[in-house]
């Protein structure tokens, strides 16, 4: 089997484009491949957290992965921060990248061009790809499934463990950045023409997993459309109607081309009124389960676990690693 390997960040509420870009294809990649999944709570520290906010996004984020179907028997889930090799190998890999090979990452390009006049960015967030190459190399995964953004950062990941492995001896294995085709983007049901995200301002373009049933109904009744009224998938011209199109077809697991059949000469409102429908079933489904899972210590017993297998793993690795690189001085 081959393994495959991912880290989310406990940054927010969980909105409807994370349950379907990474939390469902998580859930459907547990039977195929071997899942090391892991709660990114080191690198949330990159940007100021609420310390009660961060407890609770947390445990919320364990709870709907395993809400959604999340097998902890199939999968080692547990806390970054309870393996502590991940901070040890980061260090010594953050010793082998360059300053300049972590300024081209587009991620801190990015926020660094954002900075006003008097603000100033933290190391964390220049320093942080040594940290996911380390989660990352520690497990020797085939595949990483990120998001776009998170490409370059697997590939860095590739370099710095070729420069090991060529400056040591085979150490690592090359990791494969995983980037979804379809379902990897969910647009803003105010303004299809922007990605779904938790940061936005208002949230009535945006649906969370653990929104009240009747108000996700009514976000999706009030979806930005179009007004020629025809239930047809053309993203560019129609971006609204193909969003909500996409929602529906990965909810009901219809194809796009059977829902364009079934809503031929329909209007938008009963289109919507269906798919208010699914989007609240399938929400009530997982809100129930996840007021079972996040009272009394099922979380804490599953991290528990997760964090021993996933510890076995890394500490070998990382003795592995310190053989090599002489901090071990046993013969
Ligand atoms: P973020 O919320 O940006 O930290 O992303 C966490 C995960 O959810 C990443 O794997 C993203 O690719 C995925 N994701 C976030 N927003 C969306 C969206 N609107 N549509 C699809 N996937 C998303
Ligand atoms: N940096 C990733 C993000 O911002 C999360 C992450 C941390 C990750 N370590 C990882 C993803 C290792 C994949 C592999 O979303």
């Amino acid at each position: 089997m081959k393994r495959m390997l991912s880290g989310i960040k406990p940054t927010g509420r969980v909105t409807l484009g994370n349950y379907i870009g990474a939390i469902k294809p998580f859930v459907s990649y547990q039977d195929e491949y071997e899942m090391i999944v892991f709660v990114a709570n080191l690198h949330s520290m990159t940007i100021y957290q609420e310390p009660k906010e961060l407890r609770k996004n947390t445990r919320d984020l364990i709870a709907l992965y395993l809400a959604a179907g999340l097998d902890p028997e199939k999968v080692t889930l547990f806390l970054q921060s309870d393996v502590l090799e991940h901070a040890q190998l980061g260090w010594y890999l953050g010793c082998m990248v360059s300053m300049g090979e972590l300024s081209r990452m587009t991620q801190y390009k990015d926020k660094a061009s954002k900075l006003g006049k008097n603000e100033s960015i933290g190391a964390g967030i220049f320093n942080y790809p040594s940290l996911m190459n380390a989660d990352i190399l520690l497990y020797d995964p085939d595949y990483v499934p990120v998001g776009e953004d998170q490409k370059q950062h697997c590939e860095l990941a590739r370099d710095i463990a070729e420069r090991f492995n060529s400056r040591y001896s085979e150490t690592f294995k090359l990791p494969e950045p995983l980037v979804p085709k379809v379902g990897g983007k969910i647009m803003d049901l105010q303004d299809p023409t922007k990605k779904m995200s938790k940061s936005e301002q208002t949230s009535k373009g945006c649906i969370y997993i653990l929104d009240d049933i009747q108000v996700s109904k009514k976000k999706i009744m009030s979806a930005v459309t179009d007004s020629d009224n025809h239930i047809i998938y053309d993203p560019e011209n129609k971006p609204g109607i193909s969003n909500l199109l996409s929602i529906y077809s990965i909810l009901s697991k219809k194809s796009i081309a059977s829902l364009e059949e079934q809503y031929q000469g329909c209007g938008y409102g009963q289109f919507k009124k269906d798919l208010a429908e699914v989007v609240g079933q399938e929400l009530q489904k997982i809100q129930d389960r996840y007021h079972e899972i996040i009272q009394g210590s099922y979380i804490d017993d599953v991290l528990k676990n997760g964090a021993d297998h996933a510890r076995y793993m890394a500490r070998k690795k990382l003795a592995k690693v310190e053989r090599k690189i002489g901090i071990t001085i046993k013969k």
